[in-house]
């Protein structure tokens, strides 16, 4: 049974110094995890700071973005072998900040999670539909036709390299969390789709206003791989709650 992966989105919004100082405070707790795996993804100019703090702890480093190139005439883009030649594991690829504030579309999004596989990073691609498509009954079409955009042709089916985050784009950062159902009916047309894709079981996060108060209910619908946290995720406190609740109701979920 794969371990229930919580993972910590820090966005733009810590210099080094400040993500070295929270991966300090992270790093006792990351070595008690059984059940859990703890990802961070610090902002570019932090990952160094960030890693020099985790050693050898078993916590998995990543980046926000990646390109597909090894190299080339790409400013202002950092190329998935240079990531996996510095020590990430993975990289997001496709977040709704992305997609929505600087117009990343479908084909970059797929390329993008090519790259990030065909270098040796995980992607985690992040998919969710605007509130607007949501009250206009076309969730399942948006989240399939984002699915298929990214996951079809001759990508590898491996369940190493890739990882879905639902994150419903009016649930992030703005304290509205999807509803129980809302998380258990999207998750499991997720996994219909990416197993009509011919992948074998992949991890599926839920990201979008998780804190330690609602966590142990999303984890409790059985579709939920784990989190992609955003600003619970800068405080070290509801960080180790995240962890810990994660190693309570994976511990439930193993027993059952
Ligand atoms: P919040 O947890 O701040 O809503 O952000 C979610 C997110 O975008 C994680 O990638």
């Amino acid at each position: 049974m794969r371990k229930t992966i919580v993972a910590g989105n820090w966005k733009m919004n810590l210099t080094a110094a400040e993500s070295a100082r929270l991966a300090r405070e992270l790093l006792p707790v990351a070595a008690t995890l059984n059940k859990t795996e703890m990802w961070v993804a610090p902002s570019f100019t932090a990952l160094w700071a960030v890693k020099e703090v985790l050693g050898t702890a078993p916590v998995s480093l990543g980046a926000q973005n990646c390109h597909w190139e090894e190299r080339g005439a790409y400013t202002g883009e950092t190329s998935p072998s240079m990531l996996h030649e510095f020590g990430c594991s993975f990289a997001l690829v496709g977040h709704s900040e992305r997609r929505h504030v600087f117009k990343e579309s479908e084909e970059l999004v797929s390329k993008r999670v090519r790259g990030a596989v065909a270098h040796g990073l995980t992607a985690v691609l992040c998919i969710g539909e605007t509130l607007a498509e949501r009250e206009a009954g076309e969730t399942e079409s948006v989240l399939a036709q984002q699915l298929k955009a990214s996951l079809g042709g001759d990508l590898v089916r491996s369940a190493e390299k890739l990882v879905i985050a639902y994150e419903p784009v009016w649930a992030i950062g703005t304290g509205k969390v999807a509803s129980i159902p809302e998380i258990a009916h999207a998750h499991s047309f997720i996994h219909s789709v990416v197993e009509g894709l011919e992948f074998p079981q992949l991890p599926i996060l839920y990201g979008g206003s998780v804190t330690p108060d609602n966590f142990s209910d999303i984890l409790s619908v059985p579709t939920v791989g784990g989190a992609l946290v955003g600003g619970a995720s800068l405080d070290a406190a509801k960080f180790i709650q995240l962890l810990r609740t994660s190693e309570g109701i994976s511990e439930n979920r193993a027993v059952a």
